[in-house]
């Protein structure tokens, strides 16, 4: 260390210009980074404006193609699907979430065939099929029951894997679920199909629009602090990554995103495993909101927020401003 101190060291040197800043910056964002989220509804050639979530829609199947070519074309990598299922097909037992003809599955077909090179991730847990809004099944003392969940969603990640998923993110929280989606993966011969867990995944007030988004805000009974994480807590976030690493998880997730910065730095220091962060769809209304009242510049506050998960150590970020993002990076 030197012990140069004012004024024969001047930190402002290094913010003098332009140029001097772009060559002293520690972290840059590039399009890789992203991971875009997209809903699907049922219909034909729609788009459903979600009001919750300004700027974002529900896409239908024959409209997702191009959302795929889109990203494709931006250099987003990867796009993540979430369906909006039909009142009439949630069920106590979601048991539309292993129909291989359901909408997630019809839309991972359609963006394999349309746009073959960009990854496909889908979310496993059963909160947009079942009637009661919760991510498993509910027993009769009205408890998310662990083991009996972790079997279904099992199948439903054998599901999406036959219909050509890359990436299974259990989003859930139930226990020992990585391990047995990983083991039914390579019993099935998906050796190839990776695992995202929602390793520590927060039962978070910003998770909103959301809920509107995939239809389950109504409908929710009671809430989910039963299976997702106290957000007072840090060191259980460590015990979770490291348990879903053990049972082979390729890669984790801290959920939300920018209140849980700590997370994200303590997971990539302890673990220095791919990890990714979803800056959630509330978060992304506040940005949206402020913009709009005039309290801060949209793009700006798009941009921040990103770079600030990438020097807090993370791999990557699920947000919805991907595609906005990826524009202006792209310049
Ligand atoms: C549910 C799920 C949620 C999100 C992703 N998967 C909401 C919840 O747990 O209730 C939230 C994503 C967001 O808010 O953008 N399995």
């Amino acid at each position: 260390m030197s012990s140069s101190t004012y004024p024969s060291l001047r930190m402002r040197r290094g913010r003098s210009s332009g140029w001097m800043r772009e060559m002293l910056a520690e972290h840059r964002l590039h399009p890789s980074d992203l991971i875009w989220p997209l809903f699907v509804c049922e219909g034909e050639s729609c788009e459903e404006p979600i009001v919750s979530l300004p700027g974002v829609s529900r896409w239908t199947v024959d409209r997702l193609a191009a959302k795929a070519r889109e990203a494709a074309t931006l250099g987003i990598p990867c796009i993540a699907l979430f369906p909006n299922t039909p009142g009439d097909r949630r069920t106590e037992d979601a048991s539309e979430a292993l129909n291989p003809d359901n909408l997630i599955c019809r839309a991972i077909r359609a963006i394999k065939d349309a746009v073959p090179e960009i990854g496909v991730l889908t979310d496993v847990a059963l909160d947009p099929y079942t009637s009661h809004g919760h991510d498993g099944l509910v027993d009769a003392r009205g408890c998310v029951a662990n083991d009996e969940t972790v079997k279904v969603l099992t199948e439903q990640a054998l599901v999406q894997a036959s219909a050509g998923a890359d990436i299974v993110a259990p989003s859930d929280m139930m226990d020992g679920r990585v391990g047995a989606i990983r083991e039914a993966l390579e019993g099935e011969g998906y050796c190839d199909v990776a695992i995202m867990a929602y390793a520590a995944k927060y039962a978070s007030a910003f998770y909103g629009p959301f809920r509107d988004a995939v239809g389950s805000l109504g409908r929710l009974k009671g809430d989910k602090r039963g299976y997702q994480m106290n957000p007072a807590n840090g060191e259980e976030a460590l015990r979770e990554v490291e348990l879903d690493l053990a049972e082979g998880a390729d890669m984790v997730m801290v959920k939300p995103g920018l209140p849980y910065l700590d997370v994200i730095w303590r997971v990539r220091e302890r673990f220095e495993v791919p990890t990714f962060a979803f800056q959630v769809s509330g978060e992304c209304a506040m940005i949206e909101h402020s913009a709009a009242a005039g309290w801060g510049e949209r793009d700006a506050l798009i941009l921040e927020t990103l770079l600030a998960f990438k020097r807090a150590g993370a791999t990557g970020v699920l947000t919805y401003h991907a595609p906005d993002a990826a524009r202006l990076i792209n310049g």
